[in-house]
């Protein structure tokens, strides 16, 4: 009966070699914000589902490398918008009163900024797979008016921390992106009944995919990877300056490479890809670095989705190169630069970490007032370690059958994929269910 997290149970490490001090996060979660979290994360199941089933639907136009199509981009955003950026909200809610020292400027503007967001992001990945124009008007006017108010509200948090280290500077970064992101995204998206950026498109297209994948999802997981994976491992006195570095060259390069698509100026973009792939060896390293010097030499099953994430990062980054260079007349190597990247890279690792902080927010919440008054589970108790391994040996092969089924032109294989894909959600959903409700493994 081992326990992954009891909370409190935390010593604060030694100073890390090479890199400021970094304070240990506490593990009492912030109980204000726990609704606000909670209720993210279960929107945030519901469109990974949604997503999932999509999956198995455009697995043959991904095959065909038909990224443009809207049935793609429509199934892209239950993943993009639904999964990622609704559970980062909830996760960021919770970090930031206990990782910055910054409680939530408004938990009402939270509960707004969720309650537009989140049935917009529905109606908007909808509305785009069925090429609704009413659904997609009323699913962005929500998502847009989501994002402002989360945006600002996470904004107006930030001058309130305690610390202003890289993890902060993460976060301010990434909001900035996500920023950015709905404004593109709000032009291709009038662009696709008007067509008025023309020959653009597939430039803007790709602007936009780095700015919201890099820029918005992999810059807020590296600054807050920086405070999680060392508390997650045990890790102490790693050279924690590996997070600056990746931290100065993704956004850089982010914004190297939307100068150059979209100026064509060849060698800007060139300097954007060489700036992206010294971004992502960074995180790598940073990450290994932690792994090295941890003091539990279990490595749990959350941390195997997050190493298995890292495995297809840096196999989405190698194929960066080889995109740019082909150009997007080479449309299944662009769509599975993009799969393996997004699924394999974003969507997976944000999957370990859900399963290191919700059985422990859901934990808190049941038993934080039992404690000392009769037998309670650990964390660990609260889901199977079977089942989620099970669902990582789907999930992470279902990823590599999809890109293998796109790389081919194998819809059959492609389509396998998705399902194996799915095939894991549903697990997943079955262990988060089981943490909601409760029962003891
Ligand atoms: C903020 C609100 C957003 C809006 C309004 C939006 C809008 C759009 C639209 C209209 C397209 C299709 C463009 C076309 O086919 O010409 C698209 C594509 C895409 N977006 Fe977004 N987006 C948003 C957020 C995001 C986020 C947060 C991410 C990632 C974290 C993301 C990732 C992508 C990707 C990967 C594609 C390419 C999908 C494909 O191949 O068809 N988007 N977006």
């Amino acid at each position: 009966m081992t326990m992954a997290m009891r909370p409190g149970a935390a010593a604060s490490p030694p100073p890390p070699a090479g890199g400021a001090p970094m304070p240990m996060m506490p593990m009492t979660p912030a109980a204000r914000s726990m609704r606000l979290a909670g209720e993210h994360f279960a929107a945030a199941l519901f469109y990974l589902l949604a997503g999932a089933i999509g999956l198995v639907w455009i697995a043959p136009e991904l095959a065909l490398g038909a990224y443009p199509s809207p049935h793609v981009a429509g199934v892209t955003h239950f993943f993009t918008l639904g999964w990622l950026t609704t559970t980062i909200f909830g996760a960021l809610y919770q970090l930031l009163p206990v990782a910055l020292g910054a409680p939530v400027r408004s938990t009402r503007l939270g509960h707004a900024s969720f309650w537009t967001f989140a049935p917009g992001a529905g109606l908007f990945a909808t509305g785009v797979a069925a090429n609704s124009l009413a659904l997609h008007h009323a699913g962005i006017a929500l998502v847009a008016t989501g994002i402002v108010l989360g945006v600002s509200n996470v904004g107006a948090t930030l001058p309130r921390a305690r610390s202003r280290d890289v993890t902060w500077a993460a976060v301010a970064m990434a909001i900035t992106f996500l920023a950015s992101t709905l404004v593109l995204g709000v032009i291709l998206l009038h662009n696709l009944h008007t067509g008025f950026i023309a020959a653009a498109r597939l430039r803007v297209l790709a602007t936009h995919l780095h700015v919201a994948i890099v820029g918005w999802a992999l810059v807020m997981i590296v600054g807050v990877s920086h405070r999680l994976l060392p508390m997650f491992l045990l890790s102490h006195g790693a050279d924690t300056r590996w997070t600056r570095r990746a931290l100065t060259l993704l956004p850089a390069g982010v914004v190297a490479l939307a100068i150059g698509l979209n100026t064509r100026w060849g060698v800007v973009s060139w300097l954007g890809a060489v700036l992206l792939e010294g971004g992502v060896a960074c995180f790598l390293y940073q990450a290994y670095a932690f792994h090295r010097v941890r003091v539990r030499r279990r490595i749990d099953v959350g941390m195997r989705f997050a190493a298995s994430a890292l495995a297809f990062l840096a196999a989405s980054a190698v194929l960066g190169p080889v995109v740019l260079a082909a150009g997007p007349a080479r449309a299944r190597l662009a769509t599975a630069y993009v799969a393996i990247g997004l699924l394999g890279g974003i969507v997976l690792y944000v999957i370990g970490f859900f399963y290191k902080i919700v059985p422990l927010l859901a934990w808190t919440a049941r038993y934080r007032d039992r404690m000392g008054k009769g037998p309670v589970p650990t964390v660990a108790e609260t889901f199977s370690a079977r089942v989620a391994t099970a669902q990582l040996a789907l999930m992470a092969p279902a990823v590599a059958f999809l890109a293998a089924g796109i790389g081919s032109g194998s819809a059959i294989v492609a389509q396998c994929g998705a399902a194996l894909f799915l095939a894991g959600v549903l697990l997943f959903i079955s262990q988060i269910a089981r943490v909601a409700l409760g029962r003891r493994s």
